[in-house]
């Protein structure tokens, strides 16, 4: 960068590896990061450590962080734009989570609401890793010096977190950290289940017919849309109480780049079973050349090596400066 340009804002965000990444991932999300890496200096982790607070079976572990890791570059996101790294791979995120782990209290962690969904869903294992996930996922911003977190809705409380912790060691070491802003997407934010629209749209569903996968095939897309809940009316209306309605019409929004009005105008008079449709239309032509991408790039597994090592080692470089600081800012030799 040329010493006379101010330098690009920050912009750390990551993405579990377990199981497909969904349609909501993509729009809370994704997108977003896509369109980011063209004016700030991006960094992007597949959070494999943040994926063994659920019990993983190791090859699939593997296989799926490999998968996620192209998926991210399928989307768009273009590693001579960005730094893309897996998190395990960078040892400060395990490092500075522990520091950061003695500095956020009992309460505030008990609070998460994440952490009280997951505990009554895996009643078998509330671990301590789940607990103290917060504090994993603040080390992973504070270490990039991060201005913005690219996320949706549903980390909104995990990034208040962040910004409470940056907060409390800035005020005992002065300048230790960049407080981060979360950037949540106006439209997209929230892309509920297809079946059961007061639920999020989320990969851990049992019921398939309730989410989409980004590589789900075009006719399985279409028929999930097809049958997507809605409700007895017939208006294309966002409307209180028309969940599922406006629940396609957020999607059909985010992806066509359509306002609100111009999509009621679009299906007036038209009836539930045309939209549905379009809206099943919109996501597989938005799906088809990202799945394209996805092909070639799985095949090409030391490229991918390749790729991870350098992204890496890019943001290895950014973190182990920070840590560094850090450390010696709290009195660690
Ligand atoms: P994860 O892997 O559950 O989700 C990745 C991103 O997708 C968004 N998202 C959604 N957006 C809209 N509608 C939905 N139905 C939907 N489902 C998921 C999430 O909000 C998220 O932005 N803990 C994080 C990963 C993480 C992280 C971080 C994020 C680890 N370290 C540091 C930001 C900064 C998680 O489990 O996201």
């Amino acid at each position: 960068m040329e010493s006379n340009q101010t330098p690009k804002k920050r912009v750390f965000s990551a993405i579990q590896p377990s199981g497909m990444l969904t349609l909501g991932n993509y729009l809370g999300a994704l997108k977003n990061w896509v369109s980011l890496q063209e004016s700030y200096d991006c960094i992007y982790s597949v959070a494999d450590l943040h994926a063994i607070t659920a019990r993983q079976e190791p090859a699939l572990l593997r296989k799926q962080v490999t998968e996620t890791f192209a998926l991210l570059l399928a989307v768009g996101i273009n590693p001579e734009k960005a730094a893309v790294f897996v998190q395990s791979h960078v040892p400060a995120h395990a490092e500075l989570a522990w520091v950061l782990s003695c500095f956020t209290q009992f309460g505030e962690l008990g609070r998460m609401t994440q952490f009280k969904d997951k505990s009554i869903r895996h009643a078998d294992n509330i671990n301590a890793g789940l607990f103290s996930y917060p504090c994993l996922m603040a080390a992973d911003i504070l270490l990039y010096r991060a201005d913005y977190v690219p996320v949706g809705e549903d980390q909104r409380q995990h990034l208040e977190l962040s910004r409470d912790i940056a907060v409390r060691v800035n005020g005992l070491y002065n300048d230790a950290f960049t407080v981060p802003d979360a950037l949540i997407p106006k439209i997209g934010a929230r892309v509920m289940s297809l079946q059961d629209p007061q639920k999020k749209m989320s990969k851990s569903d049992p019921n398939a017919g309730a989410w989409v996968a980004l590589l789900d095939k075009p006719d399985d897309i279409r028929r999930k849309f097809r049958r997507a809940v809605t409700d007895s009316g017939s208006e294309v209306h966002v409307a209180q109480g028309k969940d599922g309605v406006n629940n396609l019409i957020g999607i059909y929004a985010a992806l066509t780049g359509k306002s609100v009005p111009e999509i009621e105008r679009e299906f007036d008079g038209r009836g539930y079973g045309d939209f549905k449709a379009a809206v099943g239309e919109a996501v597989v032509e938005a799906l088809t050349p990202v799945q394209e991408r996805f092909a070639r790039l799985i095949a090409d597994k030391a490229g991918l090596e390749r790729l991870m090592a350098e992204g890496a080692e890019a943001a290895g470089k950014i973190a182990g400066r920070v840590l560094a600081k850090v450390y010696r800012k709290i009195g660690l030799r």
